[in-house]
């Protein structure tokens, strides 16, 4: 496939920068990865790996001390780095949208629901430029409820009256508003029991299904995403070090810390001992060039390993030094 005829999200060498009066923190260094249209990414990886860091990018909602320091961000064949302010506020919520990461804690505790979800379609004009009537204001506003499975009463309620679990079922009405064809879901579901999460996400797969929209989602928990997705991404200290096919990255993980992460996930033989991964990640602050993860088993490799294509669709960061970990 010539990369003009794809179709889908395309990142290329991302990357985002926080510039401290301590240094330059490289959260995401060189993230590279395509997902095709209709197809699910999950990105896990530690705390402070860069996960969200990139979400915002893809939204290009980066905020100082942070910047978009390189790298190239397609919609189908559109790179979002090129569109002038406007046309990237026009792209967001239609093209591409965000459920952020809290996001039930993103909602205005001061407006009805019903206005929040509007907010956005009146700041796109999708009703064009004809007055609308309040009652066919409602019926859209019914409509997107129904979609995440909420009565039409809640319309009508502030934040406060909603139920974690409906919160975020409301951050997803809004993000899904305007039929984008990318959903960015930041943890959508981190804060909610496990049978809420379950069916949030089931009610998101569905949406995003029905609207063949790609969807990176973002979690810690490797088992949850595992249910979800079709590809897995791992970042580990601000790159990606596997990203492939769920199944052939839980069957054959290639990369050391893929191995290491799997083995901690809890079974029930190991559940009496919980085995966590040795060490930590390196600060990211003025981090050297070579293999992040060498350092945090005392070894070394000074030059960056390659993203490298080792069978369909599955990649790693391959570095020599620190390859045999784990296995
Ligand atoms: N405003 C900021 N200024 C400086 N550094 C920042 C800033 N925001 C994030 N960082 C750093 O960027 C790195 C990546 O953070 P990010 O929030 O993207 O990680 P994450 O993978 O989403 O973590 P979590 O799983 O905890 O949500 C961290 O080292 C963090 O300290
Ligand atoms: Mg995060």
């Amino acid at each position: 496939m010539t990369s003009s005829s794809f179709k889908g999200l395309r990142v290329k060498d991302l990357q985002v920068y926080y510039d401290t009066p301590e240094g330059v923190v490289k959260a995401v260094d060189g993230i590279s990865f395509s997902l095709p249209q209709g197809k699910r990414l999950a990105l896990v990886g530690e705390s402070g790996s860069g996960k969200s860091t990139l979400s915002m990018a893809l939204m290009r909602l980066t905020r100082a001390p942070g910047r978009i320091a390189g790298g190239n961000i397609f919609l189908d064949e559109d790179d979002i780095l090129d569109l002038d302010v406007e046309e990237m506020r026009l792209a967001r919520l239609s093209k591409i949208s965000l459920v952020p990461q809290g996001a039930m804690n993103s909602l205005n505790p001061v407006l009805r629901i019903k206005d929040q979800i509007l907010d956005g379609l009146f700041d796109h004009q999708v009703f064009g430029s004809k007055k609308i009537t309040k009652d066919e204001q409602l019926s859209k506003v019914n409509e997107l409820l129904s979609a995440v499975e909420l009565l039409p009463s809640v319309a009508d309620m502030y934040p406060h009256e909603l139920s974690g679990g409906m919160k975020q079922r409301v951050a997803i009405a809004i993000a899904t508003s305007m039929d984008p064809k990318v959903i960015v879901a930041d943890e959508p579901t981190s804060a909610l029991d496990v049978v809420v999460q379950r069916t949030v996400m089931q009610t998101l797969g569905r949406l995003q299904e029905g609207l063949e929209a790609s969807i990176v989602l973002v979690g810690h928990d490797m088992g949850l995403v595992a249910q979800f997705a079709d590809f897995v991404g791992v970042m580990y200290a601000g790159r990606m070090v596997e990203l492939g096919p769920v199944n052939s990255v839980f069957e054959k993980p290639l990369h050391p810390y893929t191995r290491l992460l799997i083995r901690s996930l809890p079974t029930l033989e190991n559940k009496e001992d919980f085995v966590g991964i040795p060490g930590l990640p390196p600060p990211l602050l003025n981090l050297p060039p070579g293999c992040t993860f060498c350092t945090r088993f005392g070894r070394e490799n000074k030059n960056t390993p390659p993203w490298k294509e080792i069978s369909k669709d599955h990649w790693i960061s391959e570095c020599e030094v620190c390859s045999d970990i784990g296995k």
